[in-house]
């Protein structure tokens, strides 16, 4: 897949405003399971919720990237078929509630993501993990790669942004499986900010570092959420490799049944997303790129990035609903 972005055509800036009432929909019902302690309930409220707005858009949707395979996820499930069924063929990735485990713990960056493309534009990456590195825009293209060392990585950051190396802020998931990328990363004398879930709100802030202080994100985290960040990285700019991980058989044949022959490739951001999207993230819990759900008097109050790859536009939207 090359990037071909004015190859098909949607109705992306009609079909934009649907998708942000989509997000908002199911920020609103898990922001009601916010630290309460459980994950599962605010993940279905939020699966729920965006699965009755969805089918409301006058389109012909299918999920590519969801809350799983048909077996294992009653809705939402990759292939699933949304919309009214009259309008455009579009692909959808979608992650109703990104950082359950955060919002069960009440802890920030929470988010309800959607993105929408015409058909074909995305990676159907199977839901395994997936090796991450993302960059925001401004730099050469390929200032950093995947098969580099992660402080050559750093290294050649700095480089870029002519600042010495101990200025550059990484990104990474806490986890065992990251201990020597972060010892690697350390001994640059790079920062690290290490959070415990939600990397794609952490690729996400590395398009906004002047703001999020977040130059690269670097490790492993979710497959399907490696799209999604890709999606919005469409929008926003800047880069992101991917390369998937397998741990067994089962994995791999996965990989297989999504039409994936090479288990090894590195993706580029046009090979995951290879046309315009619009892309749409919701806060769930305060974010430092949209704020949380709230109450404000009567109202629940959300906040909404909405962005169109073909026009870079981004639009944040403040929405209140009547609490009852
Ligand atoms: P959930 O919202 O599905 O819990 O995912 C949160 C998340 O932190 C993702 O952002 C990330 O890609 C993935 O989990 C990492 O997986 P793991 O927790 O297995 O390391």
């Amino acid at each position: 897949m090359g990037d071909d972005s004015t190859r098909i055509d949607f109705k992306d800036r009609m079909l934009s405003l649907g998708l942000a009432r989509v997000s908002e929909a199911a920020a609103i019902a898990s922001a009601r399971l916010i630290g309460r302690g459980d994950e599962k309930a605010a993940d279905q409220a939020a699966v729920d919720a965006m699965r009755k707005q969805l089918n409301m858009l006058d389109i012909a949707g299918t999920i590519v990237i969801g809350e799983g395979e048909r077996d294992e996820a009653p809705m939402l499930y990759i292939g699933e078929e949304v919309g009214t069924g009259e309008g455009d063929e579009v692909d959808i990735a979608l992650d109703p509630l990104e950082g359950t485990t955060l919002t069960a713990k009440a802890m920030p960056n929470a988010l309800a993501v959607i993105a929408m493309g015409p058909r074909g534009s995305m990676l159907h990456a199977p839901d395994v993990y997936m090796d991450k590195l993302a960059i925001g825009p401004g730099y050469p293209e390929g200032v950093v790669s995947l098969e580099a060392d992660p402080a050559d990585n750093v290294k050649e950051l700095a480089k870029a942004r002519g600042c010495p190396m101990s200025e550059i802020t990484t990104c990474v998931l806490e986890r065992p499986r990251h201990e020597e990328l972060v010892e690697k990363l350390r001994s640059t004398g790079a920062a690290i900010k290490l959070i415990t879930d939600g990397d794609v709100a952490a690729v996400i802030h590395t398009a906004a570092a002047d703001f999020t202080g977040i130059d690269m994100y670097l490790g492993s985290g979710g497959a399907p959420e490696g799209v999604l960040a890709a999606a919005a990285l469409k929008c926003m700019g800047g880069q992101i490799q991917g390369r998937l991980v397998f741990r067994n058989d089962d994995e791999r044949g996965r990989a297989k049944k999504a039409g994936i022959s090479d288990l090894n490739k590195i993706y580029t951001l046009h090979e995951m997303v290879n046309a315009d999207v619009i892309f749409a993230a919701t806060g769930v819990t305060d974010g430092s790129i949209v704020r949380g759900a709230r109450r404000v008097g009567d109202y629940l109050e959300t906040e909404t990035i909405l962005m169109r790859s073909k026009t870079g536009s981004v639009r944040r939207l403040i929405y209140r609903q009547k609490t009852d």
